[in-house]
């Protein structure tokens, strides 16, 4: 085993409103050596997900908070190096909840094992992952789009938006996407089949959306909140659903909240629309849902139905700096660091 330094990203301080570089702390530590029953892994992509700002905060959450001095949490794709696990080999790749580091040792039993023959690895951590899971459950499971419908959603170039979208269209609903700039509003009507693609950075993006939606909205799947919601909330029909996967435009809310109050309105909508509005964590739907969609998202992948973007960042000291750009839509596509590791 070789001596050589792993490296490891931990929670420095607790971010007041956005995180900045000082939040985290870049540390060195000695690869550990695997005991009975671990594997030792090296990471190969880290994956980059809105919910870890959550974690970077004391509060109350369907989560515990990171400590400060912890490791930042992640999924990664990994290579098992070392093995004194009987369920797996020296090379399997395998997706893991690694934190973000470069070197970690593992004793769970349940590591979801890749084959790239089946597709690239990375999108074990979007498309065919956690974000692509979340599209699939809350699409599916709450949102239930039926022909004709219309459903939209926002965030929509990324892992949980764009596949929204996609199936969306392959139910047979109309698909509108809300993006940052007219280069995602491009992709999505161009690369994914978004019938429409509205920029929420447009002054005139309320009046936008109405355009984009002449039969109302159907199927609001919220991932976003804010002022993106306010525009949505009078264009929902009766008997609307608003899956609700994100709220990333509060992230970085630190309590003082000067956005208007919105709740009247939301719940006067609720009553008199008959609107079913349900928050959900991806988890929570049942495992029975996850082979199906593997196999459907899958297959929707390999016949090109399903397309996917990936916005890759290299080496590990940059997964601060590029978190920070995501919470603010510098990512394009499911945001993943390469991890610079050559050490085996
Ligand atoms: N419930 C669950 O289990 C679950 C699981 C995974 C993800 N999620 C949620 O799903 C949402 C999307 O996640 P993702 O992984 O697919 O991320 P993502 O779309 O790759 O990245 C986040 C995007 O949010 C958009 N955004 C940020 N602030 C915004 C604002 N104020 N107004 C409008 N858009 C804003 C940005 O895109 P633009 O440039 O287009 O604005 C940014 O690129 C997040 O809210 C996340 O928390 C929920």
């Amino acid at each position: 085993m070789s001596t050589t330094q792993a490296q490891k990203i931990v929670l420095a301080a607790r971010p007041l409103g956005k995180p900045r570089l000082a939040d985290f702390r870049l540390e060195e530590t000695t690869i550990p050596a695997p005991g009975p029953g671990q594997v030792l892994l090296r990471v190969q992509y880290l994956s980059l997900d809105p919910y870890m700002r959550g974690r970077m905060d004391d509060r109350e959450s369907y989560a515990p908070p990171t400590p400060v001095g912890g490791v930042m949490p992640g999924e990664s794709v990994a290579t098992v190096i070392a093995t004194r696990h009987p369920g797996y080999s020296k090379g399997d790749t395998v997706l893991a909840g690694t934190g973000w580091c470069t070197h970690t040792l593992s004793d769970r039993g349940d590591l979801r094992k890749l084959d790239p023959a089946v597709a690239p690895v990375t999108t074990g951590l979007g498309v065919l992952g956690m974000p692509g899971f979340t599209a699939y459950g809350g699409l599916r499971v709450i949102g239930k789009p039926a022909p004709g419908e219309t459903v939209v959603v926002a965030a929509a170039s990324g892992p949980v938006g764009s596949l929204v979208g996609q199936l969306a269209k392959i139910a047979g609903a109309t698909a509108v996407g809300i993006a940052g700039g007219p280069e995602k509003c491009a992709f999505l009507k161009d690369a994914l089949g978004f019938d429409a693609a509205v920029d929420h950075k447009a002054v005139d993006f309320a009046a936008r959306l109405k355009e984009a939606c002449p039969k109302g909205i159907d199927v609001y799947y919220e991932n976003v909140g804010g002022a993106v919601w306010q525009a949505g909330l009078p264009l929902l029909n009766e008997f609307a659903r608003a899956p609700v996967s994100g709220l990333i435009a509060h992230y970085n809310a630190s309590g003082l909240d000067d956005s208007p109050n919105l709740l009247p309105a939301t719940m006067r909508a609720i009553l008199s629309k008959s609107i079913m509005v349900r928050g959900f964590i991806n988890y929570e739907f049942d495992a029975a849902h996850f082979a199906p969609f593997l196999r459907e998202v899958g297959a929707g992948i390999a016949d090109g139905r399903i397309r996917y973007r990936e916005d890759f960042v290299d080496g590990l000291e940059k997964a601060p700096e590029a978190f920070i750009g995501m919470l603010e839509g510098r990512n394009f596509g499911k945001l993943i660091v390469r991890v610079d590791n050559p050490l085996e």
